[in-house]
């Protein structure tokens, strides 16, 4: 494994940021990582673990060590429905390899952009399945003991975009693999709205239907990262107060809400207050907010992470002024 100096992170992120590193290594393996994180050391640098980039802002040069995690390989378990997959591993090709190979309830899941080892750090989720509900372990290498471990579902402390990862944990583990217990026979999940619309007229539908019903919906509305620089989601959607929403709602009648899952709290859609708040498709130099999606800001081409970071700073205060809601980033910025 090469360390490289002086690295351009335009192809390491999705929202195409030329950003440079000042120490770079693609790690295939353990080895690798534990070489790595030793010249990290020994060079005293910060470290960064990187996957696609497909959920990372660069606002500025790195100065640390920034390892860009590539090991590979698929490994599925006889016919119990477990699958283990490695983290450098693309997510929406093991989500059509699950297909593929009979293993089922995943497909809501398809065409999320990033790799296996990001999605138990964000607990990915889309269209009525979050991924907490797969996980059965999450291989990773501890570097304060140096040591691999595997974690529970329940160790991961899984919530809304949220796990031991980004909060609790955060730099002390690096994902390596990741073990999800699927079914070996026909599930679907189509209860979310916009899916089951779009299944509309589909008698019984089956898991190719689902991955096929996903991916016609996120191609409409959202952009492709290879065409136009984005990271998905910029902001998580706010969950609020019984009250709070009973006050917006007698000023705002058409605000939407869903489940949050957690009591008391209520999600509203980020979108729908960025939007409301006029914002929906206009654009600062080359960042703007994607026309046909108000949580996903885009790269027009030359934006710097700075300018999408100034963008999304004068959409949080409009939206904490003309609703008293802060809006959280659910993009993580390096
Ligand atoms: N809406 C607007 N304006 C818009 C877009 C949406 O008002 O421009 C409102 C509508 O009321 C719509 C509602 O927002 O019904 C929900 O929109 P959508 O179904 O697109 O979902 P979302 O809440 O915006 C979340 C996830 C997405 C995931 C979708 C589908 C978060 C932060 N985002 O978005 O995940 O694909 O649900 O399940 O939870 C991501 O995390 O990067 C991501 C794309």
């Amino acid at each position: 494994m090469k360390i490289q100096t002086d690295v351009n992170l335009k192809p390491y992120n999705s929202f195409g940021i030329s950003q440079s590193a000042a120490h770079f290594a693609e790690v295939e393996n353990l080895e690798d990582l534990k070489q790595a994180l030793s010249y990290g050391e020994e060079h005293f640098l910060s470290v960064h673990i990187l996957g696609q980039g497909s959920n990372t802002l660069f606002i500025q040069d790195y100065p640390g060590l920034l390892i860009h995690m590539a090991c590979l390989g698929i490994e599925r378990f006889e016919d119990s429905g477990i699958v283990k997959a490695a983290c450098g591993e693309n997510w929406h090709q093991f989500v059509e390899y699950c297909l593929k190979n009979n293993l089922h309830g995943i497909e809501n899941l398809a065409l999320i952009p990033g790799t296996i080892g990001a999605a138990p750090i964000q607990n990915i989720g889309a269209y009525g399945v979050e991924l907490e509900q797969l996980v059965l372990g999450v291989e990773v290498f501890n570097r304060e003991t140096a040591t691999v471990e595997v974690l529970s579902r329940e160790q991961c402390e899984f919530s809304y975009r949220d796990s031991i990862f980004k909060s609790g944990a955060k730099n002390k583990y690096v994902v390596l693999s990741l073990a999800l217990q699927l079914n070996a026979s026909p599930v679907v999940h189509t209860d979310y709205a916009a899916l089951k619309q779009q299944l509309t007229g589909v008698e019984e539908p089956g898991p190719r239907d689902v991955f096929e019903a996903v991916c016609s919906i996120r191609q409409t509305k959202l952009p492709d990262p290879s065409a136009l620089g984005n990271a998905g989601s910029f902001f998580k959607n706010p969950l609020i107060s019984q009250d709070k929403f009973s006050s917006l709602s007698s000023e705002y009648p058409d605000i939407p809400c869903f489940d949050s899952g957690e009591e008391g709290l209520l999600k509203v859609p980020a979108a729908w207050f960025i939007e409301k708040a006029g914002w929906k498709g206009r654009r600062k130099g080359d960042a703007g907010v994607h026309e046909q999606h108000a949580l996903v800001l885009v790269n027009y081409g030359e934006a710097s992470g700075e300018d999408i970071l100034l963008l999304a700073q004068d959409i949080s205060n409009s939206v904490l002024q003309s609703f008293g809601i802060a809006l959280q980033p659910e993009v993580n910025f390096v």
